[in-house]
């Protein structure tokens, strides 16, 4: 398979990550959310549109096959962390966070907020899945909205336009409300578009209760989680767990552009927090 476009259209990944945040800024209207394109510059549209054509079934199968066996490497949750932290980029170390910095940011509004040690230990490593990056995937295959494939494409997701230059989207059977799966089957059966979510979710699923592992899963399923749409492919299960997924959103959304944390002074908490669900070193 070969992409021959720039596979780098995003200065760095965290542009989608601020583009979603603003998307979803506190206080828009409905209707303005609809108007996500005023929110887009132009990397950012050539980004979903790169995503857009590039994630099909076969993909997806191809990467989860490639990286959920956890074969590569043996690292812990701090080594991890401290590798993703190399994804420098030309930001400003005076203004722009590191990527610990966004993660303890994200676990510290959490917890200032009283919610269980899980929710806040899926705060700490939600984003972890982006050392994707360093294993050399193109930004299309790390972040972005995340949406099935293998079925057809929800006018819920931003950009939708620009499926038609999926493969997929010339296959019937992959373009029928239901595509390859069975009504309300539950998400554990769908192939969502790959990225960062499924990668963390997938290292660190045994070790985490179940509404963490949501959280982790599905927090860029933005069509599903903020609109509403799929819920014909959701079972029971996954109606209540989505709960968690949402009120998770709120913290990964809104605690940017807050006070940079006072990381040595909070390390000793987190590395309670990690040493009390996770062993030394974990498959990745
Ligand atoms: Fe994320
Ligand atoms: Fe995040």
């Amino acid at each position: 398979m070969q992409y021959n476009a720039d596979n780098t259209p995003l200065q760095h990944v965290d542009e989608w990550d601020e583009f979603v945040a603003t998307r979803y800024r506190q206080g828009k209207s409905e209707e303005e959310f609809r108007d996500y394109k005023a929110d887009a510059n132009p990397t950012v549209t050539e980004f979903y549109r790169q995503n857009h054509a590039h994630q099909t079934l076969d993909f997806v199968l191809s990467k989860k096959a490639e990286y959920c066996g956890l074969n590569r490497d043996k690292k812990s949750i701090w080594e991890m962390a401290e590798y993703l932290n190399t994804l420098v980029d030309d930001s400003d170390p005076d203004t722009d966070l590191t990527q610990i910095e966004h993660l303890l940011q994200t676990a510290e509004s959490i917890r200032k907020d009283g919610h269980p040690r899980w929710f806040i230990l899926a705060g700490f490593v939600h984003d972890l899945g982006k050392v994707l990056c360093l294993y050399g995937e193109p930004q299309w295959a790390v972040v972005g909205d995340t949406f099935p494939a293998g079925c057809g494409y929800s006018d819920q997701i931003v950009f939708p336009e620009f499926f038609a230059a999926n493969p997929d989207s010339k296959i019937p059977e992959y373009q029928t409300e239901y595509g390859i799966y069975e009504p309300n089957c539950g998400l554990d059966k769908v192939h969502l578009s790959f990225g960062h979510d499924e990668y963390i979710y997938q290292a660190t699923r045994r070790y985490l209760p179940e509404e963490a592992q949501y959280m982790l899963r599905y927090h860029s399923f933005y069509a599903a989680h903020r609109h509403g749409a799929y819920r014909h492919l959701m079972n029971e299960q996954d109606e209540r767990m989505f709960g968690w997924v949402r009120k998770f959103n709120l913290y990964d959304l809104y605690s940017k552009g807050r006070e940079r944390p006072k990381t040595q002074e909070i390390l000793p908490f987190y590395q309670d927090l990690v040493s009390d669900f996770f062993p030394d070193k974990i498959a990745w």
